[in-house]
C-alpha cells in the first residue's frame, strides 16, 4: 500500500510558459499541498554550474557539482525561496540565460540521477504538487492525478515575456521567443526523461483559457476522485 494514500501526489507536466508554476500553485494552496517547482531545482545545477565553470559536457564536473549542492526550499513571509547552503538563489535562477543553461544540463543522465532522488525524497510522504517536464513519465509514475499543461508557441513566449518584464529582466522579444522554441525542441529530444504527457494524463490546452479556468477544470478532476479532500474556498 502506498504511503499518501489519504494525501495525492498531484503531477503537472508541460512545456516553458504553460501556466504551469502559477496553477500549481494555487490547486497546492487549495488542498492544502506542498508545492515543488522541480525546474527550479535543474536551475540551480544551471547557475552553480556557471558560477563554478563547469560545462555543461563536463560530465563529472557536474556530478561533483550535484553532490556538492544542498538545495532548500523555504516559506517565508513574501513567498517561497530556493537556497544552496546559505544562499538565496531564487531570483538569480530566473534570468533567459540560465533557462538556456538548465535545459542544457537537464539533458546529462548525471543530473537527471541525482535530482530523481531530490524529488522522490520531497514527495515521500505525499501530500504534494509536483510541476515540471517529467513528473507523471519518470518520477512518480504512480502519482493519483496527473495534469499535462500545454498552448500556442506564441501565448506562451507573450507570457514569459510579461512575466519577465514584470521582474525587471532585461528582455528581447524576438530572443525569447527563439530561445523558448529552442528550449521545447531541446526537452522534448533528449533521450532521457523527454518533455511528453504521461499515457494517463489530462491534457488541458491553456492557450485561450483564463487561469481560473484551468484551476476549475483541476479542480473538476481532483474532486471527482477526491471528493473528501480537505479545501479551501477559491472564488
Ligand atoms: O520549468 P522551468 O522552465 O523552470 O525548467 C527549466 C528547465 O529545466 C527546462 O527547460 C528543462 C528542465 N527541467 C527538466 O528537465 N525536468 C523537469 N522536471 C523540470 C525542468
Amino acid at each position: 500500500m502506498r504511503e499518501y494514500i489519504n494525501k495525492p501526489v498531484i503531477t503537472i507536466d508541460g512545456p516553458a510558459g504553460s501556466g504551469k508554476t502559477t496553477v500549481s500553485q494555487i490547486i497546492a494552496n487549495i488542498y492544502h499541498l506542498i508545492w515543488v517547482d522541480t525546474g527550479a531545482l535543474y536551475r540551480a545545477v544551471a547557475l552553480v554550474s556557471k558560477q563554478t565553470g563547469v560545462a555543461a559536457d563536463d560530465i563529472q564536473g557536474l556530478d561533483q557539482l550535484c553532490h556538492s549542492l544542498k538545495l532548500t526550499f523555504v516559506q517565508q513571509a513574501g513567498g517561497r525561496f530556493l537556497f544552496n547552503h546559505e544562499t538565496d538563489i531564487s531570483q538569480d535562477i530566473r534570468t533567459p540565460e540560465i533557462s538556456m543553461l538548465a535545459s542544457r544540463v537537464s539533458a546529462q543522465p548525471v543530473v537527471r540521477h541525482y535530482l530523481l532522488n531530490v524529488q522522490r525524497q520531497l514527495g515521500k510522504q505525499g501530500g504534494a504538487v509536483f510541476e515540471g517536464r517529467d513528473m507523471g513519465t519518470v518520477v512518480f509514475p504512480d502519482a493519483d492525478i496527473k495534469f499535462f499543461l500545454f498552448a500556442d508557441h506564441t501565448v506562451r513566449a507573450k507570457r514569459r515575456y510579461k512575466e519577465l518584464q514584470e521582474k525587471s529582466v532585461p528582455v528581447n522579444f524576438d530572443t525569447l521567443s527563439k530561445e523558448i522554441k529552442q528550449r521545447d525542441r531541446q526537452d522534448q529530444q533528449r533521450k532521457i526523461a523527454p518533455l511528453k504527457p504521461s499515457e494517463d494524463a489530462i491534457h488541458i490546452d491553456c492557450s485561450h483559457l483564463e487561469i481560473d479556468d484551468v484551476v476549475n477544470r483541476m479542480r473538476e478532476n481532483i474532486d471527482k476522485k477526491y471528493p473528501r479532500l480537505d479545501k479551501r474556498e477559491y472564488l
